[in-house]
């Protein structure tokens, strides 16, 4: 048996981890552990009992407006604590956050093999994302496997002298997540106008509190005024420096209705039912795709260029009179429209789980025929 620990912090942590961990846990010769930092407390709750996992240790990590320096502190601190009472054979987690960076960070300092999900996402540039592209750079050195969603993520490892048989092209799990859960329709339980067009807004990014994002919520009231027929829903991320923002400038409008984070499942179905989304999210660009919905990203950087290359996604940035212009567009011109909404899924097949598990039964158990014949 080999000692498999997965790490999960926040929601999309979850989200992504959940169809990796099902398979593990279906693997005879994997011992799985899931360790929950609580990087986020509810919105990684939600997600866990959804994929129905529950998990064996469970860090209690968040404080309300946690700062970065003692988020990481209290991070590496019990994280060590819990790699050296469990010496697993392997730690896996997902991403970019505080909670894989130093995930990856302990594990190095402990000689512990670790697995990088969703690995060669790079912007080139530190302030953007903030702090995630410095988060996935340390991972992404300290990683025995790299699981890259895409030949891109691929090319990105290759160019910082990363070993091409470290890099393994599995797609990102994240389809595996969404192809399962979107099979399902889902009661939305928001009352919404359904006579009007659904806007679908997220936006929680670090680099983007401040003006930037009072720029942002300016556009979407803006959009709302000019065009009658939609109707905005945004589920306000819980970050007390996203919430103030949102309540003060969209709280008082009969036609934005702001909501507190949804399930995923709920989440999943208001992406099939919006007309357009706007966001700043990561996994939100790589799920609408998917779902056929066009998305304009509220960043002046992104680190998933497929689905933007693909002309199904479009960086925008955050300046009030472009994001207007261009969700106008969408709105008034149905052909820019069509051209937009076409259900391309650059990401992933709903097969990377799998990939990733055989990788990992050949790597720690040998070559066998049942590995290649998955
Ligand atoms: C974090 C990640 C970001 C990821 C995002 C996904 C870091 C530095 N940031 O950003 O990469 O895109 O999660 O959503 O790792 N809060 C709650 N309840 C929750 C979750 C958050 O109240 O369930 C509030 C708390 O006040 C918390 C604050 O939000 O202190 C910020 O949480 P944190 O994880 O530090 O940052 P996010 O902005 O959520
Ligand atoms: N999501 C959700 N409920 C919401 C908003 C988003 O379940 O109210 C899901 C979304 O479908 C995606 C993930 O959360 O899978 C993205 O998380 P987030 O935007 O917080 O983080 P990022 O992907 O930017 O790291």
């Amino acid at each position: 048996m080999k000692h498999i620990l997965c790490i999960v912090g926040t929601r999309p942590e979850g989200i992504k981890m959940a169809p990796l961990i099902k398979a593990l846990k279906r693997e005879p010769w994997a011992k799985v552990t899931v360790l929950a930092t609580a990087q986020h407390r509810d919105l990684l709750d939600q997600v866990l009992a959804l994929f129905d996992i529950r998990p064996d240790v469970d860090l209690d990590i968040m404080r309300a407006n946690q700062q970065l320096p003692e988020l990481t502190a209290r991070l590496i601190t019990a994280l060590d604590e819990k790699f050296t009472e469990l010496a697993p054979d392997v730690v896996l987690a997902q991403g970019d956050t505080t909670t894989v960076m130093t995930a990856a960070l302990v594990a190095f300092y402990r000689r512990i093999p670790f697995g990088h999900v969703e690995a060669g996402l790079r912007t080139h540039d530190l302030d953007n994302p903030f702090p995630e592209e410095m988060n996935r750079l340390v991972a992404g050195h300290l990683a025995r496997w790299h699981f890259v969603p895409t030949g891109r993520s691929r090319q990105n490892l290759l160019r910082e002298g990363i070993d091409d048989a470290a890099i393994h092209v599995t797609g990102n799990t994240v389809i595996d997540a969404l192809l399962e859960v979107a099979a399902t329709d889902w009661p939305l339980d928001v009352p919404l106008d359904a006579s009007k067009r659904l806007v679908l807004v997220t936006a929680h990014r670090r680099e983007n509190f401040g003006e930037p994002f009072r720029a942002v919520c300016r556009a979407i009231r803006t959009l709302v005024e000019r065009h009658v027929d939609i109707e905005v829903l945004y589920p306000v991320h819980p970050n007390p420096n996203v919430q103030a923002v949102v309540h003060e400038l969209l709280g008082d409008h009969p036609r934005i209705r702001l909501c507190a984070p949804l399930d995923y499942a709920p989440f999943v179905e208001a992406q099939k039912r919006a007309h357009l989304i706007l966001t700043d999210s990561g996994g939100v660009q790589e799920e609408a795709p998917a779902l056929g919905k066009p998305v304009l990203v509220m960043r002046i950087e992104t680190e998933r260029p497929e689905a933007v290359d693909e002309g199904v996604v479009r960086l925008v940035g955050t300046d009030e009179a472009r994001i207007v212009h261009e969700a106008s567009r969408l709105l008034d011109d149905p052909q820019a429209y069509r051209e937009m909404a076409r259900g391309v899924s650059p990401y992933g097949d709903g097969k990377a789980a799998q990939r990733i598990v055989a990788v990992l039964h050949d790597a720690l158990v040998g070559n066998t025929e049942a590995a290649a014949g998955r």
